[in-house]
């Protein structure tokens, strides 16, 4: 969602958090702002992109200290306008605050301060824990930054990652969590504090992540790190993996065009280690220690939202063919709030990318309390979700900086294949069928190779039907869900309509929509499934609408019914979604493109959504 970065040291503040902006700009960018300290605090904000501050902070001059602090806002409370963007600041005790996350209770507090004689100039909730902290602070009695940050925290609920400075302390930053990731870099006599470590890497590699309910007090001479009710906790400093490079284009127009080409190797990288071929095992560290009880669950509920959730809808369909373990899947907003079951022998997966998904986290706390053993598929190393389940697997993709998942939807169903035959190796599958399959998964990388040599084509595909406004998405099986992530790509980045379902279900409804030329996409490989799909291409041919089909390469008949082929090379059909995505990835791309659109950073969209 929102993008925090704060700094204290010795260096010259602003280029290094304009800097720090422009690498979290992904996590949302409406609006942005910061605050240096120099004399006084130095404040600007701006409504548009981080460019747009950068200008007017060297326009206006003065913003020359090394403390400071900035944001970058995807909305919340509040519109998009200068007078919600962050910094707040309080009217009494020179605060300045970025906040991410949400203060649920903040209009009650906000009535509070108002009878207090206090005056609110934005709609957001940020203000009111500026305006508190300002109201408590009172460093004659004790109550300096830190104890003040403490004791305001103690008084909202919800969710927040602050940084926070006083004009009365220049020499000291404040910053807390609890629900919104934030973690500090340690350099040598400074400290970067991020919502994100790509904020962090190009400064130091040493770093820890709060924990909720931490505080941390930062000086140029050191830390303190504390719980809002002030019992000294000992931080665990690690090493941050991320390399400069991971994060950078790299010579790409945009991110989600690096990252659909990344996937052959991101793959590689999935799978390195972990098939070993000569026992047809699956190989997971992650999961060695719970291999009893896995083995033994009886029923497996994956939660996500989003493309993760088409990867979990994948995942459901391997864990019962091939693992034999009844499995489903469920919107972690859905099983959260709404007294879920879970029995002994429920194994709860959470799947996500960022690992800080906000609906995920919240459903993984409910399994957790509901005694399911809990699982991560995740992506980022050391986030939230992946610190607070038993075990799991990490992706190993590298960052995905694009909004529009795709290197992180195949890393998932690569990983949930793995961990299914992980499982159904050591329960019915034999030695031979699980080596077949992983022999298959090993030659994915270098089939997905030769989908992504026909971008020129798949452009020109797309460009066909450019202007057309609805689009339908149809699979079966297996590529159903691919469907679904077909129509969300196209819908996210470029704001055509389109929907995603299994290809019988049209019949039942969504075929009223179908007229003269309307764009409907088929998964139409050669698996089990074949002959029904062809059906259901006819009944969109006879009421005029165009099909273009993803098929198996050789398939002459699909020639004659579609208008349009895309290819993808042969492959078990449990493992087909990992290549019939990619064309669907690739056209959703070029329509953006070609519509003029931000590809990397959609109208209302954030990478990484961090509130319920
Ligand atoms: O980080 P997560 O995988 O938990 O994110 C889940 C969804 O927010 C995410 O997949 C979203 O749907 C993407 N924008 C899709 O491209």
């Amino acid at each position: 969602m929102c993008g925090i970065v704060a700094y204290i040291g010795t260096k010259p503040a602003r280029p290094l958090l304009i800097e720090g902006l422009k690498r979290l700009e992904y996590r949302g960018y409406d609006s942005a702002g910061l605050a240096i300290m120099n004399g006084g605090l130095h404040c600007a904000r701006a409504v548009g992109r981080v460019s747009v501050l950068e200008n007017k902070v060297d326009q206006l001059g003065g913003f020359d200290g090394s403390l400071g602090i900035a944001h970058t806002r995807w909305a919340t409370h509040g519109s998009v306008t200068e007078a919600n963007a962050h910094p707040h600041r309080d009217d009494k005790s020179g605060i300045a605050i970025v906040h991410n996350g949400i203060i649920e209770n903040y209009a009650s507090v906000r009535t509070l301060l108002t009878e207090k004689g206090h005056r609110f100039t934005s709609e957001t909730d940020t203000e009111v824990l500026a305006m508190l902290i300002g109201e408590l602070y009172d460093p004659a009695n004790g109550f300096d930054l830190e104890r003040t940050v403490q004791s305001a925290l103690r008084e909202v609920t919800g969710a927040y990652a602050i940084a926070v400075v006083c004009e009365h302390e220049p020499d000291t930053l404040v910053v807390a969590r609890k629900g919104s990731p934030l973690m500090v870099g340690i350099g040598s006599g400074e400290y970067i504090v991020a919502s994100d470590p790509s904020a962090i890497v190009a400064h130091t590699t040493q770093a820890f992540p709060l924990d909720d309910y931490n505080v941390v007090k930062l000086s140029r001479d050191g830390f303190r790190t504390s719980t809002v009710d002030n019992l000294p906790i000992t931080p665990k400093v690690t090493q941050l993996e991320l390399e400069l490079e991971e994060i950078e284009l790299g010579g790409y127009e945009h991110y989600m065009r690096k990252e659909i080409f990344e996937q052959p190797n991101a793959l590689r990288n999935c799978f390195r280690g972990r098939l070993d071929h000569k026992e047809g095992k699956v190989v997971l560290g992650g999961l060695q220690a719970y291999a009893p009880q896995l083995v033994r669950s009886r029923r497996i509920i994956l939660t996500a939202q989003g493309t993760a959730l088409h990867a979990a809808m994948i995942g459901e369909y391997l864990l019962e063919e091939l693992a034999k373990i009844p499995s489903e899947v469920e919107y972690a907003s859905e099983f959260r709030y709404r007294n879920p079951i879970i029995e002994d022998g429920t194994v709860v997966v959470a799947v996500s990318q960022s690992g800080e998904t906000a609906d995920t986290l919240a459903a993984l706390h409910e399994a957790k309390d509901r005694g399911a053993l809990a699982l991560g598929v995740i992506n980022a190393v050391g986030s939230t979700i992946s610190r607070e389940t038993h075990a799991g697997v990490y992706l190993r993709v590298g960052p995905e900086i694009g909004v529009a998942s795709t290197k992180a939807f195949t890393g998932q169903v690569a990983v949930l294949t793995m961990m299914t035959l992980f499982l159904a190796r050591r329960r019915f599958m034999s030695t031979e069928a699980s080596a077949r399959l992983m022999i298959e998964l090993d030659a994915i990388p270098e089939k997905m190779d030769r989908v992504l040599e026909q971008d020129a084509f798949i452009k020109s595909v797309t460009e066909k039907y450019i202007h057309r406004e609805n689009w339908l998405f149809l699979g079966r099986g297996y590529n159903y869900p691919t469907a679904m992530e077909g129509a969300l790509k196209l819908k996210e980045i470029s704001y055509i309509h389109a929907e995603g379902m299994p290809a019988a279900e049209m019949k039942h409804g969504p075929i009223a929509l179908i007229d003269e030329g309307m764009p409907v996409v088929f998964i139409a490989n050669k698996g089990p499934q074949y002959d029904k799909v062809m059906s259901n291409i006819e009944e969109v041919r006879s009421r005029g609408g165009h099909v273009i089909a993803v098929a198996t390469e050789g398939d002459q008949a699909i020639k004659h019914v579609a208008e349009d082929v895309l290819y993808v090379p042969e492959v078990a059909d449990p493992l087909s979604p990992l290549l019939t995505v990619v064309p669907l990835q690739l056209m959703a791309y070029h329509a953006a493109v070609l519509r003029g659109h931000d590809v990397d950073k959609p109208r209302n969209l954030a990478k990484s959504v961090t509130v319920e």
